[in-house]
């Protein structure tokens, strides 16, 4: 007995069966389609929800911390030295700084210096000597002096123990001890006596007068002494420290350290300038 196939034994069910097939076919081709499209537009939202985000916040850098220094060991500081005020010696008579005046004698009290000069190409009206240091310094000033058109005369210079008590011997016998006292020194206490000092005036005259400071050559000298190491000694109004009246006309030789230093702080009185007492009496 000839079997004959399914097909040909149920040709309707063969049909049914193609159409089935052709319907999942198409069932999957849907939803392979369907499933695409999901995918795109599934990543389509991510990428608009991703690229319409706020952008996220990024937090600023954290400072990073600051070393901490390692501390400096602590300088030792430098002990301030402060300089040493000059020494000034105003005992030794042979000092250029030494001292005298009413209350100080020389000591010796005939004591003489020992390198007296007589200043040269200066008018010397008793042909007194100084000390070498002060007679080069007072040609200097005299050479200064008449370049300012105020030459001047020497009317005293030094004047040992002996020719300064006749002088002040003379006095007392005129006018008595207090008018001597006035305006010369007792032997062994004038600056005379040191080779250190000497007595000025000029063309104007008022030789050993006050007027003398009135000049012009006394003005000048007043004023520029210092640039040589003199100092005008005896200022007007100073007696109760310097112990005598206006003297315009008698400079003292102190070297022009000291000179300068007195002009730059407006010290007038010697006496004050190194710390020594007043010596208004004998
Ligand atoms: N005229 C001054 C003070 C002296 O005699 O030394
Ligand atoms: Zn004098």
């Amino acid at each position: 007995m000839v079997s004959m196939s399914e097909q040909e034994v149920f040709p309707g069910r063969r049909e049914n069966r193609a159409i089935r097939d052709r319907k999942r076919k198409r069932k999957i081709t849907i939803g392979v389609a369907a499933g695409v499209i999901v995918a795109l537009l599934g990543g389509g939202a991510t990428v608009w929800a991703v690229s319409n985000q706020p952008a996220p916040e990024i937090a600023p850098a954290k400072p990073k911390p600051k070393p901490t220094p390692t501390p400096e060991p602590t300088p030792t500081p430098e002990p301030v030295i402060e300089p040493a005020p000059p020494v000034y010696d105003v005992d030794t008579p042979s000092s250029i700084s030494v001292v005298v005046n009413k209350q100080r004698s020389l000591n010796p009290i005939d004591w003489a210096p020992d390198d007296l000069v007589t200043p040269e190409g200066i008018p010397n009206v008793w042909g007194h000597p100084l000390r070498a240091e002060a007679s080069a310094a007072l040609q200097q000033m005299y050479q200064a002096a008449s370049d300012a058109g105020v030459p001047f005369t020497i009317t005293s210079g030094y004047r040992d123990y002996w020719l300064q008590k006749d002088i002040y011997d003379g006095l007392v016998a005129q006018g008595g001890v207090e008018f001597a006292d006035q305006d010369t020194a007792r032997p062994s206490h004038s600056e005379h006596q040191t080779g250190l000092a000497v007595d000025l005036f000029g063309a104007e005259g008022c030789q050993l007068s006050a007027c003398f400071g009135e000049t012009a050559t006394g003005i000048w000298l007043r004023d520029n002494a210092y640039q040589f190491g003199y100092i005008l000694r005896y200022h007007d109004g100073e007696q109760a420290i310097v112990g005598y009246t206006y003297e315009p006309w008698h400079f003292r030789y102190v070297g022009v350290e000291i000179a300068t230093a007195m002009h730059d702080q407006d010290e007038l009185n010697l006496e004050t300038f190194l710390g020594l007492p007043p010596a208004p009496t004998n």
